[in-house]
């Protein structure tokens, strides 16, 4: 595992998309696996910042999101779907049908998820991974007490990620209970995974990750064992890590 250390989240963003950029420029083809939720929103700025630049090209990309709240449609505004095409889909020159996340609205959902799972079996895995952390240590929705190595599976928020994304919604009563989400399966099948973490609230999360035992009760602990895993962090996430990385 590297930790690279960025010196706010400004920073911390360009370096992220730095790592992105440098994939897809490498690979055209590449298939990204791509995360919501705060931390990325900076990173993918940046992006379509180096596309307006015209550095990059995005025409052959493939995206397969990490998860997807069970109820929200694309059009919902906290869904996804959304987030991805407001921050990032809407634009580059992205293949609109090109780009996955598990469908909000499935009504079988044992079916949507073995469906998730053909599709990034048939894209041959990710080559890059996009990861943010849970406070409590979840990657994708995959929370504590989750067995690690499930596939795509529709999960019960806990009450800590309910309450850490009321932030997005107009009140805690919104927050849907249910959602999709990639399991650690698929996000361990991705040849490189990038995670950024930043803020105080991510410092236990991420020692726990990195330097504490894998368990399923600290989902992302798992990532110890994956060969190719960057965490781009601030000073405030890297504050309890061991101190040559602070
Ligand atoms: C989002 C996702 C989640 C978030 C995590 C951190 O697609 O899979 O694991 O990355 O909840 O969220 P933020 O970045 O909002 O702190």
């Amino acid at each position: 595992m590297r930790i690279i250390r960025g010196k706010d989240y400004q920073e911390v963003s360009r370096i992220t998309a730095r790592l992105i950029a440098a994939q897809v420029l490498l690979k055209p083809e590449s298939v990204l696996g791509l995360a919501t939720g705060g931390s990325p929103v900076g990173t993918y700025a940046n992006l379509v910042e180096a596309y307006r630049r015209g550095e990059l090209d995005f025409s052959r990309v493939r995206t397969v999101n990490l998860d997807e709240y069970v109820g929200l449609g694309p059009e919902h505004p906290q869904s996804y779907a959304y987030y991805m095409r407001r921050n990032l889909f809407d634009h580059v020159n992205l293949d609109p049908g090109s780009t996955f996340l598990p469908d909000g609205l499935a009504q079988d959902a044992g079916e949507a998820c073995a469906r998730y799972d053909r599709l990034l079996e048939s894209l041959g895995g990710q080559d890059l991974q996009l990861l943010g952390l849970g406070g409590n240590g979840h990657i994708g929705f995959n929370e504590p007490g989750d067995a690690f190595l499930l596939p795509t599976h529709r999960v019960a928020l806990t009450e800590s990620t309910i309450s850490a994304n009321a932030r997005f919604f107009e009140s805690r009563e919104e927050v849907p209970r249910w959602a999709y989400t990639m399991g650690i399966r698929g996000i361990l099948a991705a040849r490189r995974i990038v995670m950024v973490a930043t803020g105080i609230a991510k410092a236990q999360a991420v020692y726990d990750v990195f330097f504490g035992p894998v368990t399923p009760q600290v989902p992302g602990s798992i990532l110890q064992l994956h060969p190719d895993v960057t965490l781009v962090g601030d000073p405030e996430a890297l504050s309890l890590t061991p101190a040559e990385n602070r």
